[in-house]
């Protein structure tokens, strides 16, 4: 018993340092987020693991093989709905922790590299999620990959060539199945592993979790790793994977009818982390909403660290008082204009001259008036209303989220027949 215990305790201080500053382990500094996308992994892979027992990837036996698997496999309905909630509920926990990474300023000097590694393991979930819906090859999982691979062809030059790569062909089918199988069960979660891995390194190498900066000449109060971050970590760890076993228990996982290729569903729509780009279709040129704007986003995203100076506050939940002001505001103007712009627009494209959908007009022109608008705000925060640079980054960091979120709820639950605009 002492020697299994001992080994435990080995293992786990191959991933944490012997002793952790006592301040990091205050809940409200991390909320756990990190370890809960952890745990959620976790769960992914043990689960993805028990379904390929069982599950086919040919277009003629998939269908059949999730029926199989949820009818007639004992516990199979409930490993599917735990993969299917895991899968989902990591989405959100990802995007939090990336939140509170950045509002707790947990991005600079010394986590440069990791907000980076963090931008691709989010990729990387999102192409996770977004390969695994194909695999149950139900009307559901056949029309959102239609949806989302079809926006790959609006890319210049090297769209279509793009789309036939990702589809294995011109049409979703065999091949697109192939090949999503092979990305979803070998190649991401190969790759989610490594790169999880150099994630925590990274938090390690850093001095753990990021902290108020003080005097240097004061000592830390540093605390044992076993027990006191790791009895937190487990009771996190433990309550999520309750929480999940129950979700999965109460709802199942969507499962329509077999796939079928000649009959769309209406409206037809992108799994839901991808509706807020599905709503950004509808209102742009079809290249500024899948190729200029995600790009400059990302591109922004990735710049996050570098653009806040030594004015980065660490360790504090917006940096000041003023900051969380700022934040409050730039949520509630943010959600708002983001609304009020949807539903002017929506008027404009039923109006009996609704405006073309040209480059100059779609594309062009409001991506000029955005960036002009950034810019303005930014020289009137910076400059006349003296925020500091890290501030202001966090608000812009919030102003993506919730025009994001705005965008998702909308394509969630108020966009009905056609994609036009409806009470749910
Ligand atoms: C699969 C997805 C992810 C997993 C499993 C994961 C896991 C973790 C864990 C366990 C920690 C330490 C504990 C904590 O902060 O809660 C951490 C810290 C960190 N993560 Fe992530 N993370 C993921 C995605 C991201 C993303 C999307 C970003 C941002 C772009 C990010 C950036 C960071 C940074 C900078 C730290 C250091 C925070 C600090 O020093 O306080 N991570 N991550």
């Amino acid at each position: 018993m002492k020697q299994s215990r001992r080994s435990i305790t080995d293992l786990i201080l191959h991933l944490h340092p012997h002793t952790v500053p006592r301040e990091t382990l205050r809940v409200s500094l991390s909320w756990g987020l990190g370890g809960m996308a952890a745990v959620l992994v976790g769960l992914l892979f043990l689960t993805g693991i028990l379904q390929l027992f069982v599950y086919q990837s040919s277009v003629h036996q998939a269908y059949a093989s999730v029926l199989t698997l949820t009818r007639e496999v004992p516990f199979g309905l409930w490993v599917r709905n735990i993969h299917h909630w895991s899968a989902n509920l990591l989405v959100v926990a990802a995007v939090l922790h990336l939140l509170r990474v950045a509002l707790t300023g947990a991005f600079g000097q010394g986590r440069r590299l990791n907000w980076v590694v963090g931008l691709f393991l989010l990729f990387l979930l999102l192409s996770a999620n977004f390969t695994g819906y194909l695999l149950p090859w139900d009307q559901l999982a056949y029309w959102a990959v239609t949806i989302c691979t079809s926006m790959l062809g609006y890319i210049p030059i090297c769209g279509p060539w793009l789309l036939e790569l990702f589809r294995g062909g011109s049409e979703v089918g065999g091949p697109t199945l192939a090949n999503f199988f092979v990305l979803h069960v070998a190649f991401i979660p190969g790759s989610l592993f490594v790169l999880m891995l150099w994630h925590f390194w990274l938090v390690r190498r850093a001095g753990g979790l990021v902290q108020v900066k003080k005097d240097e000449q004061v000592p830390v109060d540093r605390v044992p790793t076993v027990p006191d971050l790791v009895v937190r970590e487990a009771a996190f760890g433990l309550l999520l994977i309750a929480f999940v076993l129950i979700l999965a228990i109460v709802w199942d996982a969507p499962l329509l009818e077999q796939a079928n290729p000649g009959m769309s569903p209406n409206p037809a729509k992108a799994p839901w982390y991808f509706l807020g780009f599905q709503e950004l279709l509808l209102h742009l040129h079809p290249v500024f909403a899948t190729l200029v704007w995600p790009l400059m986003g990302a591109l922004a995203f990735l710049c996050v660290p570098f653009w806040a100076d030594s004015s980065l506050p660490t360790g504090v939940w917006f940096g000041s008082a003023r900051g969380r002001t700022l934040a409050v505001w730039t949520s509630a103007v943010g959600a708002g204009a983001t609304l009020a712009l949807v539903l002017t627009d929506n008027l404009l494209l039923q109006s009996a001259a609704p405006v073309s959908n040209t480059l100059m007009t779609r594309g062009l022109l409001p991506t000029g008036l955005l960036i002009a608008l950034l810019a303005g705000l930014y020289f009137l925060l910076v400059r006349k209303l003296k925020y500091t640079r890290a501030e202001t980054v966090m608000a812009g960091i919030i102003l993506t989220l919730v025009v994001l979120t705005v965008c998702t709820i909308i394509g969630v639950w108020f966009r009905g027949p056609e994609m036009h605009l409806s009470w749910p």
